[in-house]
């Protein structure tokens, strides 16, 4: 053949291969989160997240510590608050010396340098499982859940977290995050607004982590429309008008195009959160011999970086942290 254009050339040996690669994943692209349980010397597993396990935060300092000697920078923390200390005000969430609180001023003592990522938002902490304070026919209350958003963000920068991720998608908590924690004075503390976070059926595992799922209706009212993308972006240009640092996309792997068009379209660092139903798919289908979760999650993350995500939170480091 006649061929003046050969792009296989550039594919014949690993080291050509890997010359012209063009993204790669390093442990510093990921944030790893955990769901901290109360008391000590407690490991639960998750059913619907196989290798996933909720810990007290004694144990944690053990798992962290595997993954920071890997490179890890940073982690993202969740709780899991039982079921009667739930209400509806929420009022776990402003306590100071509680499961959250305790667990930050603990890594910290072992980890000071770790970036320790809080989320921002009441459903670990409601009665009925909903991110916001409603009213008596079950409407979420927008105002009022930021007014307690603001309370909880600013007693976890209080206690040393590095950033606070409000992932509760309601109007004006980003500028009023940041208000408040100017005021007092957290003036580093980072924000991570969960700028588009869809209303995903890929949340169910981490709600069965968390005992978490909403007791009534669905998050349609505040979680956004999977078949939108230009809401995203109003979404995402209004969290960088209220003062966010970083913007973070909600599931990731069938939402590269959102990821692209946010990364292209903002100034901002993006966040990607390759959520608890794309870790679950993969490793269900790995137990059953369909596939090789360790290959799949690497293609996976690396597809999430190639779209634009500069940092994954992920739940499949252990399973790629091999290959990096
Ligand atoms: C809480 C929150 C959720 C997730 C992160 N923060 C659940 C939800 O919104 O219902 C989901 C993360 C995952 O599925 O891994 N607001």
């Amino acid at each position: 053949m006649d061929l003046l254009k050969r792009p296989r050339r550039n594919r014949l040996s690993p080291a050509i291969r890997d010359l012209v690669q063009e993204t790669r994943l390093h442990s510093s692209d990921f944030v790893i989160p955990f769901f901290v349980l109360s008391g000590s010397n407690r490991k639960e597993a998750i059913p619907s997240m196989p290798g996933i396990y909720r810990f007290s935060k004694d144990l944690i300092i053990k798992e962290i510590e595997a993954v920071v000697k890997q490179g890890v920078l940073a982690i993202a923390l969740f709780p899991v608050i039982p079921e009667e200390e739930k209400d509806l005000a929420a009022s776990g969430a402003f306590l100071e010396n509680s499961l959250i609180p305790l667990t930050i001023l603990e890594i910290k003592k072992h980890f000071p340098h770790l970036f320790i990522i809080c989320d921002v938002a009441l459903d670990p902490y409601t009665s009925h499982g909903h991110d916001g304070i409603i009213d008596s026919s079950g409407n979420i209350l927008n105002d009022e859940t930021v007014e307690a958003l603001e309370r909880q963000a600013l007693i976890l920068a209080s206690k040393g977290a590095d950033a606070v991720a409000p992932s509760d998608m309601m109007d004006g908590r980003i500028k009023s995050i940041r208000r408040r924690l100017d005021q007092e004075s957290f003036i580093n503390t980072n924000i991570i607004s969960y700028a588009a976070k869809y209303a995903s059926s890929l949340y169910s595992p981490f709600r069965d982590a968390l005992c978490s799922s909403p007791k009534f209706g669905d998050k349609k009212s505040y979680q956004m429309n999977p078949a939108n993308v230009r809401e995203a972006l109003l979404e995402a240009k209004l969290d960088v008008e209220e003062g966010a640092d970083i913007l973070l996309i909600k599931p990731a792997s069938i939402y590269l195009d959102v990821i692209y068009r946010v990364k292209q379209e903002t100034d901002l660092p993006i966040a990607a959160y390759h959520v608890s139903g794309e870790y679950a798919m993969v490793m269900s289908a790995h137990e059953k011999g369909y596939l090789d979760a360790s290959k799949v999650f690497y293609e996976t993350l690396l597809s999430i970086k190639r779209a634009g995500a500069d940092m994954i939170f992920t739940y499949g480091f252990n399973c790629i942290a091999p290959f990096l």
